[in-house]
């Protein structure tokens, strides 16, 4: 992944970490400079588990689907002996597609270019054509395999050689919202969504509950104010919400929110009786693919239904409400009339440790290359308070 052209120029100062009340966010050029999308895609996305889809899309032997994990082309199966894998979908031959289509179910993987076939534990099966060659061995030409590791039904891919355990990143999540239980919930509908921003714009909107009067006032009322709490965690933080009663059916019930975010890019929205996952996916240093998923306890009975619909509706009206100011705030960090801003103390503790994991990351993607940056001690940017 090392591609030293598309570094950016990072300077130690901006990546150093101070407390919240002294802090200032990260400078605009990580928003808008386009040789960040590579370095975001080098720094993070190849060095952090990524959520690639619910273990339903992979039900039986045979069934697999494409993701693209930071520019990368991946493929999730299931073998014959019931195990998920996950291989690169690049062929050993000369880097051809074993599958095109998105998702299936097949009974080996074959690529589409000259026809090399693979077992599904990824092992070489067949090569049309190849007597003469020499010195070639099948053993040797094995699908590339990536970590791969499932944590309440929801399957997670990492690049790294040796990332540390997923369990690391999530620990205390499936405690703290029980007895809701995530696995438990069945997939409805994914619903995508195209932004013009970076995918930084929309983590941080997501962090924080400061603009709710401004942007949602409708959701707002729905939603206890004074009692929404940031939790902050070594890789997530919590959004927390009691609610205050409205129309919306999910909500109207009495019972709590769980908002939460898994750096880098994965969201967890917990209502009773369902799950929304939001995948943000940078597509360039301006563009972001946001991937809603929607899981219930009930997708089937005619009252469910209903009050899925509307769950889903009104999803939408608050996306699109958030969509716009994204978009508004993208242009407004290309101006030159903004570099850095400073925090509420109050209601953006989720936006700063989100940054603050931002700056580590990058930090480290400094460290790790061979040569390190010049100017850059190696180990953590934190200043102690
Ligand atoms: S590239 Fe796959 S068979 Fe040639
Ligand atoms: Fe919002």
């Amino acid at each position: 992944m090392e591609n030293r052209l598309s570094r950016p120029n990072l300077t130690p100062e901006t990546l150093q970490t101070v407390p919240i009340e002294r802090a200032e966010t990260i400078p605009s050029a990580w928003y808008t400079d386009p040789a960040f999308h590579a370095w975001d895609n080098e720094s993070i996305f190849s060095h952090h588990w990524q959520c690639a889809g619910h273990v339903s899309r992979v039900s039986r032997a045979g069934d697999y689907f494409l993701i693209d994990v930071a520019g990368n082309p991946l493929i999730v199966v299931r073998g014959k002996d019931e195990q998920v894998r996950a291989f690169y979908n690049v062929c050993r031959h000369r880097g051809g597609p074993l599958e095109v289509e998105e998702s299936g179910c097949v009974k080996a993987l074959q690529c589409k270019y000259h026809g090399w076939t693979y077992w599904l534990d990824g092992m070489l099966r067949g090569v049309p054509e190849f007597d003469y060659v020499q010195l070639f061995d099948r053993k040797d030409y094995g699908l590339i395999p990536v970590k791969l590791e499932t944590w309440e039904g929801l399957i997670f891919v990492n690049l790294s050689e040796n990332p540390a355990p997923l369990n690391d990143f999530v620990a205390g999540i499936s405690e703290r919202i029980a007895p809701i239980r995530l696995a438990d919930k069945k997939f409805y509908r994914k619903v995508e969504y195209q932004i013009r921003c970076n995918w930084k714009v929309y983590v941080d909107n997501y962090l924080e509950g400061y603009h709710l009067p401004y942007v949602h006032p409708e959701l707002n009322k729905l939603l206890d104010y004074r009692n929404y709490v940031t939790e902050t965690f070594p890789w997530y933080s919590l959004q927390y919400s009691p609610f205050a009663g409205g129309d919306n059916l999910y909500r109207a019930e009495k019972g709590e929110a769980f908002y939460y975010f898994i750096f880098p890019n994965i969201m967890l929205n917990i209502l009773p009786g369902r799950l929304q996952t939001n995948l943000v996916l940078p597509l360039a240093q301006d563009k972001t693919l946001v991937i809603f998923e929607y899981y219930y306890d009930d997708v089937t009975s005619p009252q469910a239904l209903q009050i899925i619909a509307e769950d889903i509706d009104y999803s939408d009206r608050v996306q699109q409400e958030d969509i716009e100011i994204c978009e508004r705030v993208q242009m407004g960090l290309n101006s030159p009339a903004y570099d850095r801003g400073r925090f509420s103390v109050l209601r953006e503790q989720g936006v700063y440790h989100f940054q603050s994991l931002l700056k580590e990351a990058y930090w480290k993607g400094i460290s790790d290359s061979p040569k390190g940056q010049v100017g850059f001690p190696m180990g953590a940017g934190r200043i102690a308070d």
